[in-house]
């Protein structure tokens, strides 16, 4: 079947069906080149015929010393019929790729290429590292497959993702972290229905749809996640408010973290990006969803009933709440 026909046939079922550009694959696997060497990546959401995480590592076998690449898809349900979808395993050749990315073992599944299926899932437990860009509509148990099967992966998903409970969870105890990122924190991907976005969203020219809030996911270490954010502020009481239900202080922009002051702090989901589990431990994460002991971190005020970090009454938005680890000079 055709990249573009089976685009299309994907698309009339869901809206997950957005497409990555090899060039942020490149900009980002670049960061990991250790941990690619012998190991069996395995693409599980690619068909081999359009997916440039296969196209990539097709053509970077040799430069990372990749083992084997491994490549599943998947057709819904509702259009599936036998012989759709197929593994397609790559062990490499001696020399640079020869261009042709179909080169490969291509073998029929049984199943729908459903990255749940008793299929899909013996070859995850073949694989040493996942890379690909998963549904989003189904992130939080795709993210929770690959940790029960203990695997090392690199993947792309929404920002959003980081106040879901059960991937905020493994945040903040260090399990997983965000990647590298997009170039100026946009992403830029092919879609089936680009009629579907609005204009400004949707370059015409390009052919691709504008993203904001994507982020790379990863258990896989590097070196961003160890360099130190640099602080220069001072802490001055009168420009740090308190939150009107938590004891801690608000900082609405990361480069105004100060450098002296070792309470707790909220700030933006974008200290991520950069947080460096040497230099900060993060504490929980208050967002509009309520109230979780086990996620907020800290003990809210408790004549208080909302739980969003409110200041003079006005919600601040998601914040994280994160204390200094390091020892540094007040
Ligand atoms: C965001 S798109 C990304 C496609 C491709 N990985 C890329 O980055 O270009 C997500 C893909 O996952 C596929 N998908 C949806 N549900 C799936 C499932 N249960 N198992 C495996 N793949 C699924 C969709 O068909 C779609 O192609």
């Amino acid at each position: 079947m055709s990249g573009n026909k089976t685009l299309h046939k994907a698309s009339k079922a869901k809206n997950d069906d957005f497409y990555t550009q090899i060039s942020d694959i490149e900009r980002e696997t670049k960061h990991y080149k250790q941990h690619f060497k012998n190991k069996i990546i395995f693409c599980n959401c690619d068909d081999p015929e359009y997916s440039n995480f296969w196209r990539h590592f097709h053509i970077a076998f040799c430069v990372f010393g990749l083992k084997k690449l491994v490549s599943t898809h998947f057709v819904y349900k509702d259009l599936f019929k036998a012989g759709d979808t197929y593994k397609m395993e790559y062990v490499g050749k001696d020399s640079i790729s020869d261009g042709n990315f179909m080169t490969g073992i291509k073998t029929p599944l049984k199943e729908n290429g459903d990255f749940r299926s008793n299929e899909c899932i013996d070859i995850l437990k073949e694989a040493d590292v996942v890379v690909t860009n998963p549904p989003f509509s189904l992130f939080r148990e795709y993210v929770a497959q690959l940790i029960e099967y203990k695997k090392k992966f690199l993947i792309i998903g929404s920002k959003n993702a980081v106040s879901y409970k059960e991937i905020f969870k493994l945040i903040k105890d260090n399990k997983i972290w965000l990647g590298h990122g997009f170039a100026n924190g946009n992403a830029y991907f092919k879609v089936a229905n680009p009629r579907d976005y609005a204009s400004g969203v949707y370059d015409e020219k390009s052919g691709l749809v504008k993203f904001r809030n994507i982020s790379w996911f990863t258990n896989l270490d590097h070196k961003g996640r160890h360099e130190e954010i640099l602080l220069w502020r001072k802490y001055e009481a009168e420009k740090y408010p308190k939150y009107d239900n938590y004891d801690a202080i608000e900082v609405g922009k990361v480069a105004d973290i100060p450098m002296d002051y070792d309470g707790i702090m909220g700030v933006p989901i974008t200290f991520l990006d950069q947080y460096n589990p040497e230099q900060f431990e993060i504490l929980g994460c208050a967002a509009s969803a309520g109230y979780n002991k086990d996620i907020v971190g800290i003990e809210k005020i408790s004549s208080f009933k909302d739980a969003r970090p409110l200041i003079k009454g006005k919600n601040t938005y998601v914040r994280i709440f994160i204390r200094r680890k390091d020892k540094f000079e007040k």
